[in-house]
């Protein structure tokens, strides 16, 4: 029930804190150690390749777990949309793991690949919010994301669990290849969730934000490079999803490539600076669409941060910066669409679970 929130999307964006101490808890065993299924574990490790297949919100999800299991465990991934997947796959390696990523566990695209992989002889793991749905059941295993039942059509809670169980999984994975890493993720995702409720707490500057910049807008764009360039697509999801405001994720080092046409003056430009190694360029290509009249609303992380930016996330692991600097984009699309007199919990056109194709 959505007690005194007004809106169930408001509620499971103020949930997520929540929801990563919850997984936390789950994944940990008595020795502060992850606590994972041994045959999931040996899944991942024995696979030339992962394949992650997953649409919409949770595809963004998989887009940051690709980066986490490259970089944390060094097994090749490639993340692909499940629609494109089923009709044009692309040439497999020669043992391939598949892992299915969705919130309800129901959506007909990624069932259609299911079958089809199942069919070759290939083993599947499903990332669900919902064990014992469809994809849960007739996958080989199933990972839970522990973050409740999410009602409200734009997913917020769902994504930053899947990343969360991601960088668990990726981590086990290094560890089981002995894999050198200094990265604990139980103990930095304790770190993300004190950060993700900075921003919780923080709903009026947040809106006051969304009504600096998404007021009056046609349309809106997104830039980030790197982890922030996957982010950048979810916010431009959540902001066309919920506000109807046209809206575009783009990689900044892409846009002067043509969109840059479209900046005119006073268009909102979000800008995610999260990634160190892409601090200069980021902002470098903020710049470029500033001179051409852009308002920028640009989202840093502390230690590289700028005197004029207008959001700064206190400091967490690179690695899961997703997680964090989603909350504002979530908020910001939140209070554009109530401001606009939309419907933020049942956006027209959409439904939950998609279980056409
Ligand atoms: C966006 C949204 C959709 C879903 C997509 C996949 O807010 O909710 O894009 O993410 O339909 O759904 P699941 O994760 O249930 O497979």
């Amino acid at each position: 029930e959505k007690g005194t929130y007004p809106h169930y999307m408001l509620k499971e964006i103020d949930e997520q804190p929540f929801v990563i101490r919850n997984i936390i808890s789950k994944y940990q065993d008595e020795n502060d150690s992850i606590k994972l299924d041994e045959n999931i574990r040996q899944a991942v490790t024995d696979a030339d390749r992962i394949y992650i297949i997953a649409a919409g919100t949770s595809y963004h999800a998989g887009l940051v777990g690709k980066e986490l299991i490259e970089k944390i465990a060094g097994i090749p991934v490639e993340t692909h949309i499940a629609s494109e997947f089923l009709y044009n796959m692309p040439l497999l390696s020669k043992k391939p793991l598949f892992i299915f990523i969705s919130q309800s566990g129901e959506t007909a695209d990624l069932r259609g690949v299911l079958v089809n992989v199942k069919e070759q002889g290939f083993k599947a793991l499903t990332i669900t919010n919902v064990p014992g749905s469809t994809l849960s059941r007739e996958a080989d295993y199933t990972l839970h994301t522990y973050a409740g039942p999410e009602i409200a059509v734009a997913s917020t809670k769902a994504y930053t669990a899947q990343m969360a169980v991601f960088a668990i999984l990726a981590v086990d994975a290094a560890r089981a290849a002995n894999v050198e890493i200094d990265f604990d993720p139980l103990q930095e995702l304790a770190i993300v969730a004190n950060a993700m409720e900075i921003f919780t707490n923080k709903k009026e500057e947040m809106e006051q934000i969304a009504r600096d910049f998404m007021s009056v807008s046609r349309n809106a764009f997104f830039i980030g490079r790197s982890m922030d360039y996957h982010v950048c697509l979810e916010g431009a999801l959540k902001l066309k999803e919920i506000s109807y405001i046209q809206a575009e994720g783009f990689a900044g080092g892409e846009l002067k490539h043509g969109t840059i046409a479209l900046i005119e003056d006073g268009t909102p430009v979000i800008g995610l600076a999260t990634q160190k190694n892409v601090n200069l360029n980021i902002r470098g290509n903020m710049k470029e669409v500033v001179a051409r009249g852009a308002s920028p609303c640009m989202i840093s992380m502390e230690g590289w941060e700028d005197e004029e930016d207008t959001i700064v996330l206190p400091h967490v692991h690179e690695y899961l910066t997703p997680l964090v600097s989603v909350i504002p984009l979530q908020l910001i699309s939140y209070y554009a669409a109530l401001h606009r007199g939309c419907d933020v919990d049942k956006p027209r056109n959409l439904a939950k679970s998609v279980t056409v194709e």
